[in-house]
This record gives structure tokens, sequence and C-alpha cells, in this order.
């Protein structure tokens, strides 16, 4: 089959490049010159290792080719972009635009397919929308929603190995997306209608939302009672049918801070739960400058933090709406100079430190916001020597207070009392025990 991708991205490229490897025809075009011109010298710009392999190999079939314009295919997979908007509601735009751009090369009974996360009733609205705009009748192509489920990090095997819902607007547009997608999906793929496929991608990351917030919620909780929120969810999720996520400094990515908007504009009235939860995450990145303040005031210029991981989350690049993007902005409104390390990330708005000694030179407290594994080996003695404080805030419960304890640190760690300078070895003992626990 001739297929079209349009958006080249974290998600479109895979897509993509699985597609040509099982053995379709696929011209992948996006609208960046920086990422077509990209791709053309070996998907130099992509991160993440896996997907640049597995484009180069798909390059090197010679199936699948970077366009400079759209070409006509038998089925086109729009992966495109699907932020909020400045007033919070979602912008779709970029979904329009891209189907008004197929519209003059569909002819009879193409495959169209929306890759991309939306609110439920955007194939009607919007894709069906844009091809009448442009004269094309929606009944005349078979219109799918299929969306992606994978987790950056491993989108190379989660792509082969997980389910998959196709949504078509009519039984046969669904069929026909479980076709094409056999050729690399090697899991279940569900066909249902196309408002049905909308709204499950949006309740799964809606669900993530949801069990974060009662995460943070019980780690702000847990501060305030004197209890190790790590400890305490650890041994709930005990329970054979509990399982509550981890707690952390905010809810970042290009998905599950977003998709919940996604409900809520579907009506405010009904959303109560989702809404309050979203805001709960949103409020974390306040709260850890809230601790960074109590411990470290702001003195008359010059107080500096340091902050480990700008990504969104742990060994992923991706930096779009990472909580350390908001806490790096409170820190600096509130007058404190920061600098941001993290070997791992790109596209962070400001410029990142070099080094990590570079990062502490003179900073007054660490915080480490992600969890990379890149940051497990940092030794705390060495870190020590680069700093002027001695106060080490994690975010994430990844370093081992006893260790930073030792080095001459005042260990604080988000959802568990700041009493370290009260029952230090305590603390340490138990906070490792429970990690041993959870590994
Ligand atoms: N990143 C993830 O892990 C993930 C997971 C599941 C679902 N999704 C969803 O997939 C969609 C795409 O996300 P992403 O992370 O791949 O985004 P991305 O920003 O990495 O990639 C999107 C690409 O589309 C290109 N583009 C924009 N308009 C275009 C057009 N009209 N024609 C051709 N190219 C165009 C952009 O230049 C960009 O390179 C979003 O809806 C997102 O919510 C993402």
């Amino acid at each position: 089959m001739k297929v079209s991708v349009l958006g080249l991205g974290y998600i479109g490229l895979p897509t993509a490049a699985m597609l040509a490897l099982g053995g379709h025809e696929v011209a992948g075009f996006d609208v960046s010159p920086r990422v077509r011109a990209g791709l053309r010298r070996g998907a130099e710009h992509v991160a993440d290792l896996e997907v640049r392999k597995l484009a180069v190999d798909a390059l090197a079939t010679g199936r699948l080719t970077v366009a400079d314009a759209i070409d006509r295919a038998d089925a086109y997979i729009i992966c495109v972009p699907t932020p909020n908007a400045a007033d919070g509601r979602p912008d779709l735009t970029y979904v329009h635009d891209a189907t008004a751009a197929i519209a003059p090369m569909l002819r009879k009974g193409n495959l169209v397919i929306l890759e991309s996360t939306v609110p439920p009733g955007t194939m009607d609205r919007v894709v069906a929308g844009a091809l009448r705009e442009r004269g094309v009748s929606p009944d005349d192509v078979l219109l799918a929603h299929c969306p992606e489920r994978v987790i950056p990090g491993a989108i190379v095997r989660e792509l082969k190995e997980n389910s998959r819902i196709m949504g078509g607007r009519t039984p046969e547009a669904a069929r026909a997306a479980k076709d094409l997608y056999a050729s690399f999906v090697q899991a279940d793929m569900f066909e249902t209608d196309c408002t049905t496929a909308e709204l499950v991608k949006v309740i799964e990351n809606t669900f993530r939302d949801v069990n974060i917030a009662l995460a943070n919620e019980l780690a702000l909780l847990c501060e305030e009672l004197g209890i190790d929120a790590w400890e305490a969810i650890s041994l709930a999720n005990k329970h054979p049918r509990v399982n509550i996520l981890q707690p952390g400094p905010g809810v970042g990515g290009h998905c599950i801070p977003i998709d919940p908007h996604f409900l809520a504009d579907a009506n405010p009235f009904l959303t109560e739960l989702i809404q309050t939860a979203r805001r709960v995450n949103a409020r974390m990145p306040n709260h850890v400058v809230r601790r960074i303040r109590e411990l470290v005031p702001e003195a008359e210029g010059g107080t500096k933090i340091a902050l480990l991981g700008a990504s969104y989350k742990a060994n992923v690049d991706d930096s779009r709406e990472s909580p350390t993007e908001r806490i790096d902005e409170l820190l600096r409104e509130h007058g404190y100079e920061t600098a941001i390390y993290d070997p791992v990330a790109s596209g962070f708005k400001r410029p990142l430190a070099p080094t990590l000694e570079s990062a502490l030179e003179r900073a007054d407290a660490l915080v480490l916001v992600v969890d990379h594994d890149a940051f497990r080996p940092i030794d705390p003695a060495a870190v020590a020597k680069s700093m002027r404080g001695r106060i080490m805030i994690d975010a994430r419960n990844l370093f081992d207070p006893v260790r930073w304890e030792r080095a001459g640190f005042e260990v604080h760690t988000l959802g568990r009392r700041s009493d370290a300078k009260q029952r230090p070895s305590q603390m340490g003992e138990r906070q490792k025990r429970v990690t041993a626990g959870m590994s």
C-alpha cells in the first residue's frame, strides 16, 4: 500500500518507519524543514536512539522516503500536535490544517487515519468538517481514529506490542485501518466507532492524571501529618487491588497534562474530579518552590538553586510542559539565581548548564526534579565540594538520604516530613527499607 504520513515527530516517525519495514511504500512529510533535513542526515535530530535506528533502517530499505510535499497515496496518517491553546482549550488547528492539506489528493475509497490524541467528536467536527470545506464528502473516504499509546523511552517495543483501538467512522473504515496496522502491530486490535476511540485514549491519560493527583495529594497530607508518603503508598499498594502511582514535582509532557482538558472542555459541569486532579498536579511545582523558599530564603541577590533534570520525566529528552520549567520560572520570579543540569533533555526553553559542576558552583541548594538513571551515581561527597550550601531536596525520592546525610547534607524529600535534623538515621534507614521493598 502507498501511505503518506503527516507529522514526523515522536509518534509519526516511528509509525512511518514501522509501516515501511512492514512492507508499505511510505512517504513521510513534515512541515518543519528542520525535521526533514535531520531525517535526510540520518535522523540525527532524533534523541531516542532506538527510534533513530528504526528510522535509519527504514530509510535504507528505500520504502521510507522524506517528502517535501504531500504525495498522493492510498492511506494518509495524521500525527500532528494537539496542544492546549493559551485559554486552556484544545487547539485543533494542526489537525484541521493537515486534513485540509490532504483533501485535494483524496480519491474515493482512500483511508484517512488520525493518530493524534483529540477530544471526543473531533473526527466528526474537525476532520470531516475540514474535508467538507474543501469539497470532499467524508462519506467517499474511510475515516478512522487510531490513537497511539506508546510510552516515550520504549516506543519501538510498544508500537509492536501494545494493543490498539481502531475507531472507524464506519465498520469498513475500522477494518481497513486494522489491516494496515497489522503489518507491524503484534497485539490485539479492537474495532469500534471513532468517537469511542477518541474517548478511550483521553480516558487512559486522564486515569493516570487522576491517580497521580491522588499520590500528590497524599504526599502533601503526609508532609503535614509527619508520615512518609512513599512508605505509606508502597504499603497501600501491597493490597491486591490498589495501585497508586508515585508523587512528584508535577506532571509534564505532551499528553497527561493536556488530554484531561479535552474531557473537561466537553462538559465543565460533569468533570469536577478531572478538573480538580489537574489543579492538584498543576500546583505541585508551586509546592516544591514553597519548600525551597522555606529552606533557602532568598537573600539580597545571589542565592542560587541548582536544579537536576529539565525533561518532563525520567530518561526521556522531551521537555514539553516540564515541571522544571515552571519551578525555574517561579524561583527566578522570587529573585533566585538558577542553574539547570540535564544530560538527557533537549529543547528546553532556557540554556542548560554544560556540566553538573558548573550547575553546582556556588549553589545554596540542590533540587532533584527528574529521576534520570544518569543521576543515580552522583556522589554526594563530590557535590559537597562544588556547592556553597548543604541542602538537598529530592522531589522524586531517587537519592539515598543516608549517603547524602553522611556527606553533610540536610536532606528533604517531597512527601516526607522535613525533620531530617530531628531523626536523620531513623528516616534514612526506614527510607532504605521501603525503597528496597519497592524494587
Ligand atoms: N509523544 C508521545 O509520547 C505521544 C503518545 C501518544 C500520543 N501522542 C499524541 O500524538 C500526537 C503527536 O504528538 P508528537 O509527540 O508526535 O508531536 P511532535 O511535536 O513530536 O510531532 C508532530 C510533528 O508534526 C509536524 N506537523 C505539524 N503540522 C503539520 C502538518 N500540517 N503537516 C505535516 N506535519 C505537521 C510538526 O512539525 C512536528 O514535527 C499528539 O496528538 C500527541 O498527543 C503523543
